[in-house]
Order: C-alpha cells, then sequence, then structure tokens
C-alpha cells in the first residue's frame, strides 16, 4: 500500500478569466493557485504558509472540491478504496469522498449555526448520511464530544453557550464525525487566544493519533505551523517556493521569499527582538 494519501500535480486555479468568444478577446484572470505539486504522506501534518493573499484558502477549498481547479490534478486514496481523482470529479461521486475528507473552519463563530443545538450540528453528517436518530445518535455525539474533551451532556446545548476554544472543539468534533482520514484545517487556531491555541494544537495532536489522521494544516503563523508540522510548504502569489521537513525549513530556509518570511516573526521577547534566533 502506498503511503502517499494524497498527490497533487500542477494544480491550477484562475478566477475570472474568459476563454474569448466571437465578440471577445480571450482575458487572463488571476492565478490564485499556480501549477503547484505536492505529495501528502498518510499520517503526516503537513503546513501550509505564506502571507495573505498568497493563495493557501483557494489550494485548501480545491482539495475538498469547495473549488473545482481550472487545471492540474488532485488525486486522494482513502484506506479501503480506489484511488479518486477529485479535480473535474462530479458531486455524486464526491458524496462518498466527501466522509473521509473534512474541513476545520478558522471561525468556530460563523460557521456553527447558531440556530441548532449541537446534537443537530455535531451530529448533521451522521442523520442525513447514515440516517442515525434517536439514542443512536445521542450516543454518537456524546462519544464525538467526549473524543475533544466536552461533556456528553453539552449536547442539548446552543453555540452560544460556548467559549471560544470550545466552539473550536465542536468544530473539531463535527469534522470527525465522518471518519474522515484526511483533514484540512485552515487557520483553525487563528481566532483563538494563545493558551487556547496551544490546548488546542494538542487536543489536534492527540487525535491524530486516536483517529489515524492526516492534516493538511494551513495557517500564516509560524510559530504554530513550527510546533505542530512535519513538512512545510511556503506559498507565495500562488506557487510553492520550497517544501521541506519543518526542522529543516527552519533552520536552513533555502528560498529568499522564505528567509524573508521567518526573519519578518515578531518576537515575544522584548530582550531577544532585533534578532529572531535563527535555529540552527
Ligand atoms: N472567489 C474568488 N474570486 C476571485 N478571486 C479570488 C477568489 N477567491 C480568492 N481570490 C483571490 O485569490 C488570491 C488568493 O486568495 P486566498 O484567499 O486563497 O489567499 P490566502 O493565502 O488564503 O490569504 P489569507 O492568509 O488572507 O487567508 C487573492 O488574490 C484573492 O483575491
Ligand atoms: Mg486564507
Amino acid at each position: 500500500m502506498s503511503d502517499v494519501i494524497l498527490e497533487v500535480r500542477d494544480l491550477t486555479m484562475e478566477f475570472g478569466g474568459s476563454a474569448g468568444g466571437l465578440f471577445s478577446k480571450r482575458s487572463e484572470g488571476v492565478k490564485a493557485v499556480d501549477a503547484v505539486s505536492f505529495s501528502v504522506r498518510r499520517g503526516e501534518t503537513f503546513g501550509i504558509v505564506g502571507e495573505s493573499g498568497s493563495g493557501k484558502t483557494t489550494l485548501g477549498r480545491c482539495i475538498l472540491r469547495v473549488l473545482d481547479p481550472t487545471g492540474g490534478s488532485i488525486r486522494f486514496r482513502p484506506k479501503e478504496a480506489d484511488e479518486v481523482e477529485l479535480a473535474g470529479a462530479p458531486v455524486a461521486e464526491l458524496r462518498q469522498v466527501w466522509r473521509k475528507l473534512r474541513m476545520i473552519f478558522q471561525d468556530p463563530q460563523s460557521s456553527l449555526n447558531p440556530r441548532l443545538r449541537v446534537i443537530d450540528i455535531v451530529g448533521q453528517a451522521l442523520q442525513k448520511s447514515e440516517g442515525l436518530k434517536g439514542k443512536a445518535l445521542s450516543d454518537r455525539v456524546g462519544a464525538l464530544l467526549e473524543s475533544v474533551g466536552l461533556r456528553p451532556e453539552f449536547m442539548l446545548r446552543y453555540p452560544n453557550a460556548f467559549s471560544g476554544g470550545q466552539r473550536q472543539r465542536l468544530g473539531i468534533a463535527r469534522a470527525l464525525s465522518t471518519g474522515p482520514e484526511l483533514v484540512v484545517a485552515d487557520e483553525a487556531v487563528s481566532a483563538l487566544d494563545v493558551s487556547i491555541q496551544a490546548q488546542t494544537l494538542n487536543l489536534l495532536q492527540d487525535l491524530q493519533e486516536e483517529f489515524d489522521l492526516t492534516y493538511i494544516f494551513i495557517a500564516h503563523d509560524l510559530a504554530v505551523v513550527e510546533h505542530i508540522c512535519d513538512r512545510v510548504a511556503v506559498m507565495h502569489r500562488g506557487r510553492f517556493v520550497e517544501v521541506a521537513d519543518t526542522k529543516t525549513l527552519f533552520a536552513n530556509p533555502q528560498h529568499p521569499y522564505t528567509q524573508a518570511l521567518l526573519e519578518a516573526v515578531p518576537v515575544a521577547d522584548p530582550r531577544m527582538r532585533g534578532k529572531r534566533a535563527r535555529r540552527s
């Protein structure tokens, strides 16, 4: 069995271009993602960093097939199923894949419907695709809540009864509900206080072990990426300029853009300011 779970080749997402026609000239759009290639190994945490507008979210959305890329291929290899080509795949074919491929959003406030109880938010996919209800549903949702460190009886509450960190745990439980293999987390801890960030990262690491998950972890915060990722890709203007093991990347960045990105990191300790420790 291959240990590669996702293989992306020449992935391109161009917005607003037109092919041209009888009365219009062909126009170039914005290539938010431009011929990106990489592979993700089963069980690893693959980071994607880059400044705002570099194309990280667009790339994540293409992998989840919220967007259909304008070029290239995305091959997903779930454990006990055939490889699937996600680029251009019809929605009917994607329904099964979406169980194995889930997303954790940045803003748990706006991604949880305030009018639904937790049981209906976390259990939504279970109700829809497995037809679970009654005790079977509450047992499963209760177990999911416990696995993210929340009390099962919270399932009867509404999202506004929870803190930001707890809401992010609900988002994680919802992502886990379908038994995913690959989880794309886009700025999953960016909106949280620093102490809550650390707890959430630890939880994600524990869950990765427990449920054999692979993560694509999109973030602009390099300290977070350094903490959690096995490998990191640096994205700049729609392209990957460097992909390396996390240790290697931080100790010995090769590309000038990566070097600039690392040097721009604000240093928390005032005594260290002006001499950002380039780890060696
Ligand atoms: N639906 C869209 N239509 C047109 N252009 C878009 C669309 N979505 C994104 N873009 C453009 O694509 C580029 C990449 O945006 P994207 O949101 O992927 O960047 P990002 O790296 O996630 O930024 P951030 O760190 O701020 O989240 C930007 O120039 C953006 O304006
Ligand atoms: Mg983004």
